[in-house]
């Protein structure tokens, strides 16, 4: 497969490299792409150099599938121009998720969907990934009525620039901010920008793409979505009503049989997900799993997972793995 890796200076680009080589991806060409200021620079990939190109150079190269982490404006110009070229792409960004003609997947629950046809592919936001990949299976069972979601989530989710303002805040050193504010030991009720009806996009991302990846518009659901100072990974607090009353030793057995998902939950030995051991991790962890007692049918649980990895890079390489085991590129 001739590879193209647009972003690949980026955060997640950095680690789409990582895992195409980890996972031993079948890469013949590897086109590592990124805007006009980095064209030229080298980018390692198996121990040999790749000079940066830029877009339109990658367009001519007609890949056979690009992996696309380049924010939602670059998306949008230049995703139609690599399909029309014949090249299949997988998006990081919003730009397509929500546009009905383009499928939004999640390899373990509906990569099934996908066909040769689908030239532009979407991939969910990070923080829907991994919490629609451990109610999937539960709304099969049990029929979710509604679920409310507050995350905590890492700076790794702003890219280069926020890394850098963290880093700049230890070391007391003054700098470019990604955020309005210091994050340095600070918690910011602001994920992304604001909609008109008071929640950020991250939070309607959270509602909308939950929805169309479950293909059920009458689940509700609500969310807060918050940046800690924390580089490892994207943690939530998620609260589940279903229609149908559960077994907690069920729900545990349910997901410890669901691909991507590792249950730690055992209070006894102080067993859960944190981000810190999450990071660098393909699966997603799920743990705190008790009964809300306060209403029937509801749950709660904790999840967390490596933003850059099940949140980004590893699931749109699962989608382009998918394609090629099923000759749909
Ligand atoms: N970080 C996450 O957890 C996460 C998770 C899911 C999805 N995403 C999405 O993935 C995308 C990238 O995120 P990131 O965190 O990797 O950001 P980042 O660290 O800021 O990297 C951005 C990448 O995009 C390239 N780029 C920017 N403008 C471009 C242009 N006009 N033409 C071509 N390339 C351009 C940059 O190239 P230069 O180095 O040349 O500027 C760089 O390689 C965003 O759409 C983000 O929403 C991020």
């Amino acid at each position: 497969m001739r590879i193209a890796v647009v972003g690949a200076t980026g955060m997640v680009g950095e680690v789409m490299l990582k895992v195409l080589a980890e996972r031993n991806f079948p890469v013949t060409e590897l086109i590592p792409v990124a805007s006009e200021r980095s064209v030229g620079k080298e980018i390692e990939y198996k121990g040999k150099k790749y000079k940066v190109v830029g877009m339109q150079t990658a367009v001519d190269m007609k890949a056979d599938i690009a992996l696309f982490s380049a924010g939602g404006d670059t998306s949008l110009e230049w995703a139609p121009k690599f399909a029309a070229a014949g090249t299949t792409v997988i998006d990081n960004s919003s730009a397509w998720r929500m546009d009905p003609t383009k499928k939004l997947i999640v390899p373990e629950i509906n990569a099934a969907e996908l066909t040769a046809a689908d030239k532009i592919i979407a991939n969910p936001n990070c923080s829907t990934i991994q919490m629609v990949l451990v109610l999937a299976p539960l709304h099969k069972k049990y029929n979710i009525k509604r679920v409310i979601v507050s995350t905590y989530q890492s700076i790794t989710g702003t890219g280069v620039k926020a890394v850098q303002q963290l880093e700049n805040e230890y070391a007391g050193v003054q700098g470019e901010m990604a955020y309005k504010y210091p994050i340095h030991r600070n918690a910011i009720p602001q994920c992304d920008s604001f909609e008109e009806n008071g929640y950020t996009k991250e939070e309607m991302k959270l509602v909308r793409e939950t929805k169309k990846i479950l293909s059920d518009n009458t689940i509700a659901i609500t969310a807060t979505a918050v940046r800690v100072p924390i580089v490892g990974g994207h943690s939530e607090a998620v609260n589940v009503e279903f229609s149908n009353d559960f077994d907690v030793n069920e729900v545990r057995n349910i997901l410890h049989h669901t691909d991507g998902v590792v249950v730690q939950d055992n209070n006894d030995t102080y067993t859960y997900p944190m981000p810190m051991y999450a990071q660098g991790k393909d699966e997603v962890f799920v743990g705190r799993i008790r009964r809300d007692e306060s209403q029937e049918n509801t749950l709660n649980m904790w999840i967390v997972a490596d933003n850059l990895r099940k949140g980004a890079a590893t699931n749109t390489i699962q989608i382009a793995e998918y394609l090629i085991a099923a000759k749909l590129v």
